[in-house]
């Protein structure tokens, strides 16, 4: 695992940036697996100025979300697909369809999330994103979440769903299900890239690199990967008892 700490959550978009960008300029189909929420928002705004000012194309790029809300509309902007089409997708060169996800207007919630788990493996991810939730979560893996799990409907944590009530208009509740990638999902990916900026994902951070391997703390897992970076401002690593680089 290379830890890699940044002065700045900008510094640290810079260096996940410069991953994609490698990744994306150098694999003849690159299967790019994109996290959300607040720290991805600052890495797709990199790779779209990348886009714009330097003409980074992802003309070639097919995108996998790692988890999708459901009980939305198809056209809520919070919907992640949405959220993703609006800050990344529909300012860069990505072909129509590019993006994909679990459909959570399925009927049969459980058989699209086989058709997902299976879709995803099939495209061989060469590179996913991972952010971290403040209680360890990857995806929507909350604690407890098993170790080998699959794409799975989960329940929401209060904590998660009060952290991201940021993402919905004043007065909407945020969704109490999901459709989540499971931690077997996000392991096969041949390279992970974890990207955490802030104090309050201090405690989090500490505990998945340097505590023990445990569904406590799902992001943990990452430790067996044998291809892992994780991309930190210096205010995530403040808890981390050994250094880096
Ligand atoms: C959501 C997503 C996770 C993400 C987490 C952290 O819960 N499902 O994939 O890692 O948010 O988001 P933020 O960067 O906003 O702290």
């Amino acid at each position: 695992m290379r830890v890699v700490v940044s002065e700045s959550g900008t510094a640290a978009a810079q260096v996940v940036a410069d991953l994609v960008e490698r990744f994306v300029a150098s694999a003849p189909r690159p299967a790019l697996g994109l996290a959300t929420g607040k720290t991805m928002e600052a890495v797709f705004a990199e790779l779209v100025r990348r886009h714009s000012e330097q003409g980074l194309s992802f003309a070639r790029v097919q995108a996998y979300l790692l988890d999708e809300y459901l009980d939305l509309d198809h056209d809520d902007q919070s919907a992640y697909r949405n959220v993703v089409h609006r800050l990344l997708g529909g300012r860069v060169d990505m072909g129509p369809g590019a993006i994909h996800g679990p459909n959570p207007q399925a009927l049969d919630v459980t058989a699209e999330c086989a058709r997902y788990e299976r879709q995803v493996r099939e495209a061989s991810i060469g590179l996913q994103l991972l952010g971290i939730g403040a209680n360890g979560h990857i995806a929507f893996n909350e604690p407890g979440s098993p170790l080998d799990s699959a794409t799975r409907v989960v329940e929401l944590s209060e904590q998660t769903r009060a952290d991201n009530a940021r993402f919905f208009p004043a007065g909407r509740s945020v969704p109490s299900r999901a459709i989540t990638q499971g931690i077997s999902t996000i392991g096969a990916a041949a390279r992970l890239v974890l990207v955490a900026c802030g104090e309050h994902k201090a405690r989090a951070v500490a505990r998945a690199l340097e505590g023990p391997v445990t569904a406590e703390i799902p992001a943990s897992a990452l430790q067996r990967h044998p291809r892992v970076a994780v991309v930190l401002d210096r205010w995530a690593s403040s808890g981390l008892a050994r250094s880096a680089s």
